[in-house]
């Protein structure tokens, strides 16, 4: 089977494409076969050694695919099931805990950058019926990050005022899971041709955050007074502004770090808007089962970028770090 290796020390020149044995299933474990990986930033911060990693690493979180041999013992699942990854196949239902978050599916343990793997039994949700394996191998890290952000975190309702943020794969998502639950969007991008496919997608107010500079305050006008959720992705580039799109006693969900890990606020604006700021890291095999079930009564299709076998990894890497992408880029594990 063909598989990427990270090599230490990390860097995109260090990823190796390689062929080893398929692995045997073993008692209390599924065989799975993956038919496609999608990128995720998370993914980009391994592979870039911006994240510890091991040597021989096998990365990428997320991974769609099919059951392919179930060890003895299984009951959950039988050959034939489709099926997506979790991201921590530790932290099952209930709240985070640094027991159940340390693992982490291309992280402190082998990814879905390799046709088959042996995994447990509660590392994998069903895939919902109406995607196709490069659709559903958005879902485990991206999708799930904007379901918590808004359904789980923020309680999204019909009429809600929300804000997302450039046009990467978790901020689409937002978008979309914005709309399913009649929530006003506005949403920023830095480039001209991808505002216009946010709107197509169903923002209702675009602003550029490249020219207008003070897109917070610009987005505080136009919702006449702030919006109800943040979903922020920039971190030291974005909060600032964040902090002046959000509504008195809103939310500020804190999920990236596009613009730098640390980032000045202030705490006189902070407190006069008295926002909850809410970091968060992606979510629990629960809210995925609920994400999946959502995502599968609305019919949702996640937004696609370009595929490439995963001989290519590195330029499709090399495609995320140019910024050209708009959604998901996917992997194809079969080819
Ligand atoms: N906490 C979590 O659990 C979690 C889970 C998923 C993602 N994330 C984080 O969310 C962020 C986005 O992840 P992703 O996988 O969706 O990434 P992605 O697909 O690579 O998206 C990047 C997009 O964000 C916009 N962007 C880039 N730099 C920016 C900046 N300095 N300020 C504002 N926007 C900027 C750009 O949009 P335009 O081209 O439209 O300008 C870019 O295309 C990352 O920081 C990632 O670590 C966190």
């Amino acid at each position: 089977m063909k598989l990427a290796t990270l090599k230490l020390p990390a860097a995109l020149s260090a990823l190796q494409i390689g062929e080893r044995p398929e692995p045997d299933v073993t008692p209390g474990r599924v065989k799975v076969r993956w038919h496609a990986s999608s990128l995720n930033y998370h993914d980009y911060a391994v592979v870039t050694g911006a994240l510890p990693s091991v040597d021989g690493r096998i990365p990428l979180s997320d991974g769609a695919g099919e059951v392919v041999a179930v060890g003895a013992g299984v009951r959950e699942w039988k050959v034939g099931d489709r099926v997506i990854s979790v991201f921590f196949p530790k932290w099952q239902d209930g709240a985070a805990t640094l027991d159940n978050t340390l693992t982490m599916t291309g992280d402190s343990i082998d990814g879905c950058a390799v046709q088959y793997s042996v995994v447990e039994p509660q590392a994998l949700t069903p895939m919902p019926a109406h995607l196709s394996p490069a659709e559903a191998a958005t879902l485990p890290c991206a999708a799930l990050t904007a379901w918590r952000a808004l359904v789980v975190e923020c309680g999204i309702k019909p009429g809600d005022r929300v804000l997302v943020q450039g046009s990467g794969g978790m901020s689409i998502f937002a978008l979309q899971f914005a709309r399913l639950a009649g929530a006003e969007v506005y949403a920023t991008s830095s480039l001209p041709d991808k505002l216009e496919r946010l709107r197509t997608l169903g923002a209702h107010h675009l602003v550029n955050y490249r020219e207008d500079k003070l897109w917070g305050e610009t987005v505080r006008r136009l919702s006449g007074g702030g919006v109800d959720h943040v979903v922020d992705v920039g971190g030291h580039s974005t909060l600032a502004q964040s902090l002046k799109a959000v509504r008195v006693g809103g939310n500020i969900v804190m999920v990236g770090v596009l613009g730098g890990l640390e980032a000045p606020l202030h705490i006189g604006r902070l407190i006069a808007r008295q926002p909850r700021l809410r970091p968060i890291a992606v979510g629990s095999r629960a809210m995925q089962l609920d994400m999946c079930r959502g995502i599968e009564l609305s019919g949702l299709r996640p937004v696609l970028d370009r595929t490439f076998a995963l001989s290519r990894l590195v330029d499709a890497f090399l495609h995320q770090e140019s910024g050209r992408h708009f959604g998901k880029i996917i992997i194809d594990l079969a080819a």
